[in-house]
């Protein structure tokens, strides 16, 4: 396991922490601090980043299964959706396959997913409740996160491919859906009556978060004017500088420590983010 001694970061030696080089890490966040506070921003993702991954050894929901464990889903297409989870999430952790062979196999999923939310003519009303009454947990330390963020004037942007409603219903009742904020995600579409029809626009999956989608959105020129990125994810499609390695650690270690600055192993909380922020404000 590499850990450095950091005199300004203690949590940098944590024994969660992994790097392939730790040296070039410290040498970022100098730089970064003496750039100021005004040129970070923060991207994270959402499930299994800023959600925990497993409680008491359990594991927590994501987005779409909040929903999927709902009353609001019928038990036929409960089924349905174990499915195609136990069918296509070992897929997505499989690091002996390429991304190039992931891609349309998630595409798969997600499109596969999303019809099926569709047929249960879900109601929008009825989110806050199923969220309530969900196990979603945000990760320990989530409320320092989006309080300094937001006291610092640092934007956060959650760039995920679960389902915007159900996030932003998370982050909302945990009390932290603070103007600073933004979120890109897959939304719902309702009709009139206020019954799921549809999903909105370009399908946000794991390996489309690259920044063509950025592109096409207002946030672009904020990102222009904040070129240090803190970016928090779980997976390779989320890439570069914090990756919480969560599931199937020794197999994929080696390509989390070549693809991310700082690997996090096992680590349910954002205790080193939060000291890497604090550093940088
Ligand atoms: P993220 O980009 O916010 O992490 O969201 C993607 C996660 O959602 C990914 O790890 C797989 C998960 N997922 C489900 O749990 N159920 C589903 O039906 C789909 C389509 C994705
Ligand atoms: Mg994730």
């Amino acid at each position: 396991m590499c850990r450095i001694f950091n005199v300004k970061i203690p949590e940098l030696s944590n024994p969660s922490v992994c790097m392939r080089d730790p040296h070039r890490v410290q040498e970022i966040l100098q730089s970064m601090v003496k750039a100021g506070s005004n040129t970070v921003q923060v991207i994270s993702d959402f499930d299994m980043t800023l959600t925990r991954f497993a409680y008491n050894g359990k594991r927590c929901p994501t987005c779409h299964n909040i929903l999927d464990n709902s009353k609001l889903i019928s038990n036929d297409c409960k089924e349905e959706l174990k499915k195609l989870l136990n069918t296509y999430y070992p897929i997505e952790i499989d690091s002996s396959r390429s991304i190039e062979d992931k891609l349309p196999l998630m595409v798969e999923w997600w499109t596969k997913a999303h019809e099926i939310l569709v047929q249960q003519e879900i109601r929008k009303d009825l989110l806050a409740i199923v969220v309530r009454e969900s196990d979603a947990m945000l990760r320990e330390g989530y409320q320092l996160l989006f309080d300094h963020l937001y006291e610092h004037s640092i934007p956060l942007l959650i760039f995920s491919a679960g389902i915007g409603d159900i996030l932003e219903e998370v982050i909302r009742q945990a009390g932290v859906f603070h103007p600073n904020v933004k979120v890109f995600s897959n939304y719902m579409d309702f009709d009139e009556t206020g019954v799921l029809r549809a999903f909105k626009g370009e399908l946000i999956h794991i390996y489309n978060k690259r920044e063509g989608a950025l592109l096409n959105t207002g946030h672009f020129q904020e990102l222009r004017t904040r070129p240090n990125v803190l970016l928090l994810g779980d997976s390779l499609g989320d890439l570069t500088m914090i990756g919480f390695l969560n599931d199937k650690v020794e197999e994929r270690k080696q390509s989390y420590l070549d693809s991310y600055d700082i690997v996090l192993v096992k680590d349910e909380t954002l205790e080193v983010p939060n000291a890497l922020l604090l550093y940088l404000t």
